[in-house]
């Protein structure tokens, strides 16, 4: 399967929410926020996953003193499975690296199984938990960090995840 990565812009903005509530019908972000994200926000920057034109997924971060905060991640049912998801963050991995940022950071549910592997894959480590952090359902946050994004292992990771796809 081929798909690109492109800035997520407004003529995308209807297919990520399509997406967004398919996914997160209690807690989704509502249209207004991912518009000032990707319009208004000097700190936001997005991405969405084309295939055939349409949004197959989309991530973004908030890049702020030299940190990288990934806010987001989804890539749609259908598509899953396939690398979309590592490419999305991979390419905001090297947004955040050409912009200076020197280590990111995130939260995800301490049930997400299929998101922890994944950010482990890119050697996020655990630093921590965030006691009933997300509200529809006061389920815990697990905090994974990754550090020294300038430094030669990031690199050879970037690039190895880079050659299984663009
Ligand atoms: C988490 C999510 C983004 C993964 O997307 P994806 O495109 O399927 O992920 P990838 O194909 O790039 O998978 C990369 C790695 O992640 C891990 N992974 C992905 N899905 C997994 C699953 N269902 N179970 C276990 N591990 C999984 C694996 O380590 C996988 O590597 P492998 O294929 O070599 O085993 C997707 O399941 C999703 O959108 N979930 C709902 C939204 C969500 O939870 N977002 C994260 C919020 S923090």
């Amino acid at each position: 399967m081929d798909w690109t990565i492109e800035p997520m812009d407004n003529s995308h903005l209807d297919e990520v929410m399509e997406l967004e509530k398919k996914t997160f019908p209690d807690s989704l972000w509502p249209a207004s926020l991912f518009f000032c994200e990707v319009n208004l926000n000097p700190a936001g920057i997005y991405f969405v996953a084309l295939k055939n034109d349409r949004v197959i997924g989309y991530a973004g971060m908030w890049l702020r003193l030299r940190q990288s905060h990934i806010t987001t991640l989804v890539v749609d049912k259908d598509y899953r499975k396939k690398g979309v998801a590592l490419s999305l963050i991979v390419k905001l991995l090297r947004e955040a690296i050409k912009r200076k940022a020197s280590h990111a950071v995130l939260e995800v549910k301490r049930s997400n199984k299929a998101a922890i592997n994944l950010y482990k894959k890119l050697n996020f480590k655990l630093i921590g938990m965030r006691k009933n952090y997300y509200v529809e359902d006061k389920e815990d946050g697990i905090v994974m960090f990754l550090e020294n994004l300038k430094g030669s292992k990031v690199k050879e990771m970037l690039d190895r995840f880079d050659k299984r796809h663009v």
